[in-house]
């Protein structure tokens, strides 16, 4: 049977992976009320359609920090894409080029920076950064991403401290042990860093902190996690170059917004200084459309690439 809609993908990738796998992609932080309300949110929403326009040629092309992209759909960073697929990240960023599109890798990339971008060099690529405690291993990992060609810097904001995930806590010695980091290690002893042994995020960071990552990188740098005007405002105010209203999937902490629902006063907080992009829920083209009629300029899929990469298992036996 044609896999046609992605909750068909979603369907055939629980099928292929194993139960620790499938939990750990899927999860929320407690309750999951936030990961569920993020696709509710979106079927709420209800279309004003105008018509005799004309449509006849279409042309989905737009720019995110002045780079173009093919569409207004790219890839949220997710950590550890070797879990769906043997060849994770690089997979991935194949497809983003191809389908000319940006590719946020994260800091828990399973591949290597450089193998990522020896697969793909075509391809636009943002960084995710988790802040370290020390501050020293930032300022390497960002000039590393600078000198790759990454175009910018994404700081993710929502995560302090890790979410309650109730169902990785049961798991997680059968699925994490054998992961490694291949960038969080020590860039001089060029070490790995097993996934259980990896440095907590650091959760002291304040909005005059941005300051110095601004000092440290020329890449513009976006925050990801805002879902309130009052953080919208402080964005704009500390000089950051993008907002992506984002809830983690609904990850971290749970009982907030869907991100649809916070996007709209994010939007008018910003009033047209900065770009606002959106993650969390986005499941059809009717869901990339309401977001953008919203006011966001792109969208970013989380879940559903960790799904296509799972897909490869069927494609390949
Ligand atoms: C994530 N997310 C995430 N975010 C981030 O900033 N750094 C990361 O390493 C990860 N890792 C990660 C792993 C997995 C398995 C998931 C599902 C999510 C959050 C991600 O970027 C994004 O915010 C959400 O996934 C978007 O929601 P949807 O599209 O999954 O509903």
């Amino acid at each position: 049977m044609p896999l046609v809609c992605l909750t068909d993908f979603e369907a055939h990738a629980r099928e292929q992976l194993s139960k620790s796998t499938w939990d750990f992609i899927e999860g929320g932080a407690d309750d999951c009320l936030t990961r569920d309300d993020n696709i509710a949110a979106f079927k709420k929403i209800r279309l004003r359609p105008r018509y005799l326009k004309d449509v006849s040629k279409v042309d989905m092309r737009t720019t995110i920090q002045g780079e173009e992209i093919s569409t207004p759909i790219c890839i949220a960073p997710t950590g550890f894409h070797c879990l769906a697929w043997p060849d994770g990240e690089m997979s991935t960023a194949r497809a983003a080029q191809a389908a000319g599109i940006c590719y946020i890798t994260s800091t828990y990339a399973s591949c290597s920076l450089e193998d990522i971008v020896a697969t793909a060099p075509g391809g636009l690529r943002w960084f995710q950064l988790y802040v370290h405690p020390n501050r020293q291993l930032n300022k390497q990992l960002i000039q590393k991403v600078e000198s790759l060609g990454f175009k910018a810097l994404v700081i993710t904001v929502d995560a302090p401290k890790i979410g309650n995930r109730r169902h990785n806590i049961t798991n997680q010695v059968n699925l994490m042990k054998n992961l490694l980091l291949k960038d969080l290690g020590s860039p001089e002893k060029g070490n790995l860093t097993p996934y259980l042994q990896m440095s907590p995020i650091d959760s002291s960071i304040c909005w005059d902190d941005l300051s110095w990552f601004q000092s440290i990188t020329r890449l513009p740098i976006i925050l990801k996690g805002i879902l309130t005007k009052e953080d919208a405002e402080l964005a704009v105010k500390h000089n950051v170059h993008g907002i992506i209203v984002s809830n983690h999937g609904g990850r971290q902490l749970d009982e907030v917004p869907a991100s649809v629902d916070a996007l709209t006063e994010v939007v008018a907080a910003v009033k047209g200084k900065i770009e606002v992009y959106l993650d969390g829920g986005v499941r059809t083209g009717n869901d990339v459309l309401k977001a953008l009629a919203l006011g966001a300029k792109c969208v970013f899929l989380g879940r559903p690439i960790l799904w296509g990469l799972a897909y490869k298992v069927r494609v390949a036996k």
